[in-house]
C-alpha cells in the first residue's frame, strides 16, 4: 500500500511537472493560440463527437472565432496546428517536401506498404508522382481509358435491380475500372474476389489504430496479404511476358517498362504501389458518385438540368453507340455539379503534414516535428470565400460565378503542390461517365432516409438505398 501510494504521488507529481513545462514551452514558441486540451487525450473526443454528427462545422467555427483561423490543438495523441486559412492551406501544400512532410500513423503505412505513393519521399516521389499523372493525364484518359469506362459502366447498370445499395454499386464500379486500368483484367471471378479481400483492407484503415485491440485491424492485415500475394502472382506473369517482348498498354505495362531500364522497380515495390492506386481510387470515386445523387436528389431543378444536358448527348447517337471525348467536354453543367459536390462533400477534409523544420507562418512559429491539419472543409465552407457556402448549389460554378473574387487557391477538393491527386482528372471522368448513363437510363427515389456521417470517413449511414425505374 505505501510503495502503491509512493508511486501515485510521482505520477502526479510528473503529470504536474509536465503541464507546467509544456505550458511554460509553449508560451515561449509563439505558437498559434489555441487550447491543448486534457493531457493525452486533448480535444480529440470533442473532435470525434463533433464528425458523428450531420454538422461538424461547429469544432473549427468555434475554435477558429477564439482563436483565428490558424490554432493550435491536440487530437490523435499529440499537439496540432490546424489551419483553416486558404493562404496557410497553400504554403503547406506547396512546401511539401521543403518544409512539411506528409506523415501518416504507423497502422496506416502498413496496411499501404512502405513502397507505395502516399508515403514515398524525396526523388523517388518525385519520379513516380509524373509517371502516375502522366498514366492518367487527358489524352490518355481520351485515347485509352475512355472506351472501357463507358463500357464497364454500362455493363454495371445494366445488372441493377430495381432496388440497390448505391455506395456498394459504386465501389464496384470503380474497383473494376481501377483493376482494368492498372492491369487490362476485366471484371469476372479474379477481381470480384481481389475485391472481397479489399474490402477488409479498407476496414482496417478506420479503426482505432491499436493492432492488437482490433480483430478489424488484424483480419485486414491478414487481407492485405493475401491481396498483395494475388498481385504478386500477377506481376511475376507478366514480367515474364514483359521479358519475351509482349507489350500491355496499362500502368502495370508503364512499371514495367522502358524507362526504368537501369534500376527496375522490384516485384515488391510494384504490388505496394499498385496498392497505394487502388486505395486512393476506389473509396474517393464512388463516394462523390454517390453523394452527388443524394444532393441531386435533394435538389430537383439541378436533377432536371442535368437530365436535359444528357438527354441532349443521347438524342444526337444511335442506341448504344458509346460516348466521345467530345461527349465529355460538351457537358458544362454535369462539371458544375461534381465541384459543387467536392466542395460540400469534402471526403477528403484535409490533410496532415509533419514539419521538418521550425517554419514560421504568420508571426508565429511551429516547430520542428511538429504536425499541421490543412483542412480543406473549412476554407470550402467558409461563407467568406462561397456564398452560403452550406448550401448545395452547382450554379455557383457557372462562368465561374462564386460570389467571391477567385476561387483558385480557395478550392482544393484534390489537394495541390508535390502530391497533387494523380487520379483528378479519372475521377472527373469516371464521375461524369456514370452520372450520364445514370441520369439517361433511371429515374429513382431514396428507399430510407439517410443521413450523412463524417467520421472516420465521410459517408451515409446506410449506403444509400435507392428504388430504381428504368426510364427506357
Ligand atoms: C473524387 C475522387 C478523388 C479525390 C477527392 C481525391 C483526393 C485526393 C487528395 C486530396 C490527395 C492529396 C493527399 C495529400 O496531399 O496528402 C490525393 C492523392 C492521391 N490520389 Fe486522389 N482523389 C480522388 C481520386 C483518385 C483516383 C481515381 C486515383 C487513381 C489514379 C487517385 C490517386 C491518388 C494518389 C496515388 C494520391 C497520392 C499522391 C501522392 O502522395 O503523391 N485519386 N487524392
Ligand atoms: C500524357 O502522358 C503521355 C505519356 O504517358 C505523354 O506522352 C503526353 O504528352 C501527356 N499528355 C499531356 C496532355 O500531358
Ligand atoms: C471545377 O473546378 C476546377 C478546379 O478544380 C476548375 O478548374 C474548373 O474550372 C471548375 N469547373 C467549373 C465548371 O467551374
Amino acid at each position: 500500500m505505501a510503495i502503491f501510494v509512493h508511486y501515485l504521488s510521482i505520477l502526479l507529481i510528473s503529470a504536474v511537472i509536465f503541464l507546467l513545462l509544456r505550458a511554460y514551452r509553449l508560451r515561449r514558441l509563439r505558437l498559434p493560440p489555441g487550447n491543448l486540451g486534457l493531457p493525452f487525450v486533448g480535444e480529440t473526443l470533442q473532435l470525434i463527437s463533433a464528425y458523428k454528427t450531420e454538422n461538424p462545422e461547429p469544432f473549427i467555427d468555434e475554435r477558429a472565432k477564439r482563436h483565428g483561423s490558424v490554432f493550435t490543438t491536440h487530437v490523435f495523441g499529440e499537439p496540432t496546428v490546424f489551419s483553416a486559412d486558404p493562404e496557410t492551406n497553400r504554403f503547406i501544400l506547396q512546401n511539401e517536401g521543403k518544409l512539411f512532410e506528409c506523415s501518416y500513423p504507423g497502422s496506416i503505412s502498413n496496411l499501404l506498404g512502405k513502397h507505395s505513393l502516399l508515403l514515398m519521399k524525396g526523388n523517388l516521389h518525385k519520379r513516380m508522382h509524373s509517371l502516375t499523372m502522366s498514366f492518367a493525364n487527358s489524352s490518355i484518359i481520351k485515347d485509352q481509358l475512355l472506351v472501357d469506362i463507358d463500357r464497364l459502366i454500362r455493363l454495371n447498370l445494366d445488372s441493377w435491380t430495381d432496388r440497390i445499395l448505391l455506395m456498394e454499386a459504386t465501389k464496384k464500379i470503380t474497383f473494376e475500372l481501377a483493376v482494368k486500368q492498372l492491369m487490362s483484367f476485366d471484371p469476372g471471378e479474379w477481381s470480384e474476389s481481389l475485391r472481397k479481400q479489399y474490402v477488409l483492407v479498407i476496414e482496417g484503415f478506420f479503426t482505432v489504430p491499436l493492432p492488437l485491440f482490433s480483430a478489424t485491424y488484424r483480419r485486414a492485415i491478414k487481407a492485405r496479404r493475401e491481396v498483395a500475394e494475388a498481385l504478386s502472382k500477377m506481376v511475376k506473369e507478366r514480367r515474364e511476358e514483359y521479358e519475351k517482348g509482349e507489350r500491355k498498354n496499362d500502368m502495370l505495362g508503364a512499371l514495367l517498362g522502358g524507362e526504368w531500364e537501369d534500376d527496375q522497380l522490384s516485384n515488391e515495390q510494384i504490388v505496394d504501389f499498385m496498392v497505394a492506386l487502388l486505395v486512393a481510387g476506389y473509396e474517393t470515386t464512388s463516394t462523390i458518385m454517390t453523394l452527388a445523387v443524394k444532393f441531386l436528389t435533394q435538389t430537383p431543378l439541378a436533377l432536371a438540368q442535368l437530365k436535359e444536358e444528357h438527354d441532349g448527348i443521347r438524342l444526337k447517337k444511335s442506341g448504344s453507340e458509346g460516348l466521345q471525348w467530345s461527349d465529355y467536354k460538351s457537358m458544362p453543367f454535369t462539371q458544375c455539379v461534381i465541384n459543387e459536390t467536392l466542395r460540400v462533400a469534402n471526403i477528403i477534409s484535409g490533410v496532415f503534414r509533419r514539419t521538418v523544420t521550425d517554419v514560421n507562418i504568420k508571426g508565429y512559429t511551429i516547430p520542428k516535428g511538429w504536425k499541421v491539419f490543412a483542412s480543406f472543409r473549412a476554407v470550402h465552407l467558409d461563407h467568406d470565400h462561397f456564398k452560403d457556402a452550406r448550401t448545395f448549389n452547382p450554379w455557383r460554378w457557372k462562368n465561374n460565378n462564386l460570389g467571391t473574387s477567385c476561387s483558385g487557391n480557395f478550392y482544393t477538393p484534390f489537394g495541390g503542390g508535390p502530391r497533387l491527386c494523380p487520379g483528378y482528372e479519372l475521377a472527373r471522368v469516371e464521375i461524369s461517365v456514370f452520372l450520364h448513363h445514370l441520369v439517361t437510363q433511371f429515374s429513382w427515389v431514396p428507399a430510407e432516409e439517410d443521413k450523412l456521417v463524417f467520421f472516420p470517413t465521410t459517408r451515409t449511414q446506410k449506403r444509400f438505398p435507392i428504388n430504381l425505374q428504368r426510364r427506357r
